[in-house]
């Protein structure tokens, strides 16, 4: 039942939290914030995907004998060991769910650190493991041979239906490289190297516009909450011009990046949010338009213990019950609404509008300064002068020799109109 309520591609980021915590704890667990300066670029996470195999391995140092004796591969916490390292870890449940929902044979091996390299495996043969009478689920633990750095290789065979036809599918990948890519940003941007059938993943760079007009908000404060504090930081703004059109473009959809972005411990949680969870269409705030495109939010919570975060469960969207979740919504709202009224604005001066945001450059979320809100240019909506137009028939050879008497006997018919309704204007009623 456990593998029922996840995705396939859900449980392969389960697995690279694991080695992404793993590489955190080594250097050190600091709290991953916007202006940490950690180096991720000795870590890598490989995983190869095909019609019959999984295989997913790291450097990312290795699940220790204790870790796995009390806690990696028993059902459950069996005691409060590593719950505060600033992991994304909380349940106890992931990595199992994962290999379960892939297929029937897998084998896990570990190599880790104690006074030199120290190996086992857990060889799972789900359909014996699930047909045992003596209701002990544990594991057996065998030694193993050394992986060649310390770090966790997980192997799965015996691919499910389902698994298999994803895996074979070119479809299937590319989508999670795309999630990959956005969910693991902030690590990607920190040297960390993720690979797919040995082809790295590009991280997609988070930038926001700055100009004389334009200026991200970006704030930073603790909640203190029961059991700890949460450290939120809040970023948002222009990250491109608006739309020239509000019909919603079909081919950019599946690249979209408009919206909110909620982070736990460095993952990001919720992406492009325009729903409700991130507050659009509640508390007399809009429902999402397509004329807000160019808006980019994102707001990180930070805590030592995962389980203060406003994760779920998937830990694909937040649970919005959470109280500091709740707090953060109001400034969350502010910086919608300032960039909806720019929106609206901007339609009344949309050259006036156009010249402003191309004077902005492209700079990175870390070389965004503290602001209280979003700096947007106030327009000024220029009046709008009735026009008419005029049309009327005149015989050719009237035109062309008219147009001849004006020196170009290639002046267009329009040409010749205007020319001679200027003339017409000056001497009749005189300069403006
Ligand atoms: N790749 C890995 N590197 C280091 N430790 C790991 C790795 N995968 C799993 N672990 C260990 O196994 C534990 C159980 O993982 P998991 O079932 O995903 O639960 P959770 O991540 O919620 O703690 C982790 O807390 C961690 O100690
Ligand atoms: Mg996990």
């Amino acid at each position: 039942m456990i593998t029922r309520d996840i995705t396939l591609e859900d449980c392969i980021l389960d697995l690279i939290d694991n080695s992404v915590d793993g590489a955190w704890q080594l250097l050190g667990g600091a709290p991953m914030s916007l202006d940490d300066n950690s180096d991720l670029s000795n870590y890598c996470i490989r995983i190869s995907l095909s019609e019959d195999q999984f295989e997913i391995r790291d450097n990312c140092g290795g699940i220790t004998l204790d870790e796995a004796s009390e806690y990696a591969f028993t059902f459950g916490r069996k005691d409060e060991v590593g719950e505060e390292d600033y992991s994304i870890g909380v349940y106890g449940i992931g990595m199992k769910r994962a290999i379960f929902k892939m297929g029937s044979e897998i084998q896990i091996t570990s190599t880790y650190k104690d006074n030199g390299k120290k190996s086992f495996k857990v060889p799972i043969d789900v359909n014996n493991w699930l047909a045992k009478e003596d209701r002990n689920w544990d594991f057996d633990l065998e030694s193993a041979d050394n992986l060649t750095e310390p770090g966790v290789r997980i192997v799965v065979n015996k691919l499910n239906e389902d698994t298999s036809s994803s895996f074979s599918s070119p479809a299937f990948i590319q989508n999670l490289r795309r999630t990959i890519s956005r969910d693991y940003a902030l690590h990607l941007a920190r040297g960390l190297v993720v690979s797919i059938n040995n082809e790295p993943v590009v991280g997609w760079q988070i930038r926001m516009l700055l100009g004389d007009a334009f200026a991200p908000m970006r704030q930073d404060y603790v909640e203190i909450v029961d059991g700890g504090s949460v450290r939120v930081e809040m970023l948002a703004g222009m990250a491109a011009a608006p739309p020239e059109s509000s019909e919603p473009d079909v081919d950019d959809r599946r690249e979209d990046r408009n919206g909110w972005y909620v982070v736990c411990n460095g993952r990001i949680v919720v992406a492009a949010d325009k729903t409700s969870i991130t507050g659009w269409g509640t508390d007399g705030w809009p429902q999402w338009h397509p004329q807000y495109s160019g808006f980019i939010g994102l707001v990180m919570f930070t805590a030592q213990a995962a389980k203060l975060l406003p994760l779920t469960t998937t830990k694909r969207s937040v649970d919005s019950s959470s109280g500091v979740y709740r707090k953060a919504k109001p400034a969350m709202r502010e910086a919608s609404k300032a960039w909806i009224a720019y929106t609206n604005e901007r339609k009344q001066a949309l050259p006036e509008a156009r010249r402003l945001e191309a004077h902005t450059q492209p700079i990175s979320i870390r070389e965004v300064t503290r602001r209280e809100s979003v700096s947007l240019p106030s327009l000024i909506a220029r009046p709008v002068i009735p026009m008419a137009n005029i049309s009327y028939t005149v015989s050719r050879d009237r035109v062309r020799l008219l147009a001849q008497a004006y020196g170009n006997i290639n002046f267009s018919y329009k040409d010749v109109g205007v020319r001679s309704f200027e003339d017409a204007y000056s001497e009749l009623v005189g300069d403006e």
